[in-house]
C-alpha cells in the first residue's frame, strides 16, 4: 500500500485533547485522522490514504450491513518515559486479521501494510499518544478493520471491500477493573462452537455475545464465562478476554485454542509465564475441575486477558447447575491474586519501556 499523508485542516483543538487524554475512558474519544485503503475484486487494494477521519458513505446494500462480513483488531501504542511511542507485537494483529479475513471470506490484507497503515495513524496522531505517569494503563487503541462494501443482495463473498484504522485513546477497559471482576458462567447461551467463527476476530461474535452479557449484569455479573457449545462443560473465553487460572503448583493454565480467540496478550502471558516462575499449560479445562479446584484451594487465581482490558483479575463466578440452582463461588480470598498483579505488572513493564524487551516484541513508531 502507498499511504498518501492528507493532514486534517481541523484537528480537535488542544484544550479538548488534553481533555480527552487526562480521562480517556475507552473508546469514547477518536484521533484527527484515519486510514483507509479500497480493494475491488478486479483492481485488488488501491486508494490507500491516512486522511482526516470522516464518517463512511455505504449503499443501503453494502454486504456488511446485511449479512456482517466484517472483522476487525485491537492494539496499541504505548509512550515510554522518554517520550518515544511503540506498538506491541503489531505483526500478531496483523497475522490473526488475515486469518479472519480468510474464515470471514475476505481479502486478505498483506501483514506489512497492516503494520505500515497502523504505524502511518499512529505517526499522524502521535499527539493522541498519552503519557502513561507511573501506575497509569493510559495507550492509544487502535482499531482497524474491514467491512464489504459492495451493493449486492446475493449470498456470497463481496466483490468489493474497505480496510480502515481508527483510533481512540484509551485508559482501564473496566472502571476499577483492576480490584476484580465476577463472571457469570451462561448455560443459556454458546459463544462459539467447533468450525464456527470463535477463533476469528470479526463483528459477529460480538453482537452475539450482548445478550450474554446483560444476563450476566441481571445476575451481578460484570462478564460472561463461556462453556463449549457441544457438551457445556468445558472453559472457553470471556467473551472480550481470554481466562487464565493459576495453580497452588505453580501452573499457569489456560484453555486450549480451538473456537476462543487466540489472544496475543495470552500468547504473551504464556511466553512470559517462566520468566516468573510458572509453568505454562494450555489443554481443555473444564467447569467441574475449575469449581473443585476453587473449592479445594488448588486454583488459587483466576484471572481474564486481553489487549483493551490487560489482566482483569476474576475475584468469583457465579452461575446455575444442572437443576437450575444457584451457587457462586470465591476465588481465593475474594480480592486480585498476587500473581496475576505480577503478570500484570510484568506485561506492563514490558510494554511501558521500564524493563527491556528481550524477545523483540516492542517495535518503535
Ligand atoms: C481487545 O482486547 O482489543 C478487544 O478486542 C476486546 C473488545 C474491546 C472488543
Amino acid at each position: 500500500l502507498d499511504l498518501d499523508l492528507r493532514p486534517s485542516s481541523q484537528p480537535v483543538p488542544a484544550a479538548e485533547r488534553a481533555a480527552a487524554l487526562a480521562d480517556p475512558g475507552f473508546g469514547r474519544y477518536f484521533t484527527d485522522h484515519m486510514a483507509t485503503a479500497r480493494w475491488t475484486f478486479d483492481d485488488g487494494w488501491h486508494d490507500a490514504a491516512v486522511h482526516p477521519l470522516e464518517p463512511f458513505t455505504l449503499h443501503p446494500a453494502a454486504a456488511v450491513l446485511h449479512y456482517g462480513q466484517e472483522i476487525f483488531e485491537g492494539l496499541k501504542a504505548y509512550r515510554h518515559a522518554d517520550g518515544s511511542v511503540w506498538l506491541f507485537r503489531p505483526d500478531q494483529n496483523a497475522r490473526r486479521f488475515a486469518r479472519s479475513a480468510q474464515r470471514l471470506a475476505l481479502p486478505v490484507l498483506d501483514e506489512d501494510d497492516f503494520v505500515a497503515a497502523v504505524e502511518a495513524v499512529v505517526r499522524a496522531d502521535a499527539a493522541w499518544v498519552p503519557d502513561a505517569p507511573d501506575g497509569q494503563e493510559t495507550s492509544l487503541y487502535l482499531r482497524p478493520f474491514m467491512i464489504a462494501t459492495e451493493a449486492f443482495l446475493g449470498v456470497r463473498p463481496a466483490h468489493e471491500a474497505t480496510f480502515g484504522v481508527v483510533a481512540s485513546p484509551a485508559g482501564a477497559y473496566f472502571s476499577g477493573g483492576v480490584h476484580g471482576v465476577n463472571l457469570w458462567v451462561t448455560d443459556r447461551y454458546v459463544r462459539a462452537s467447533r468450525g464456527g467463527t470463535g477463533d476469528a476476530k470479526t463483528g459477529g461474535n460480538y453482537a452475539a455475545s450482548l445478550a450474554a452479557q446483560a444476563e450476566a449484569r441481571d445476575r451481578g455479573c460484570d462478564q460472561v464465562l463461556y462453556l463449549d457449545g457441544e457438551e457445556h462443560a468445558w472453559l472457553e473465553e470471556a467473551g472480550t478476554m481470554n481466562v487464565f487460572l493459576v495453580t497452588a503448583d505453580g501452573e499457569l493454565l489456560t484453555p486450549a485454542l480451538g473456537s476462543i480467540l487466540e489472544g496475543v496478550t495470552r500468547d504473551s502471558l504464556l511466553e512470559l509465564a517462566p520468566d516468573l516462575g510458572l509453568t505454562p499449560v494450555e489443554r481443555r479445562v473444564g467447569l467441574a475441575e475449575l469449581r473443585e479446584r476453587l473449592a479445594d484451594g488448588s486454583v488459587t487465581e483466576v484471572f481474564a486477558a486481553g489487549t483493551a482490558a490487560v489482566i482483569t483479575p476474576v475475584v468469583g463466578i457465579r452461575g446455575e447447575d444442572g437443576t437450575g440452582a444457584g451457587y457462586e463461588q470465591q476465588v481465593g480470598d475474594g480480592t486480585p491474586g498476587a500473581t496475576s498483579l505480577r503478570l500484570r505488572s510484568t506485561l506492563l513493564d514490558l510494554q511501558y519501556g521500564r524493563t527491556p524487551d528481550l524477545r523483540g516484541w516492542l517495535r518503535r513508531v
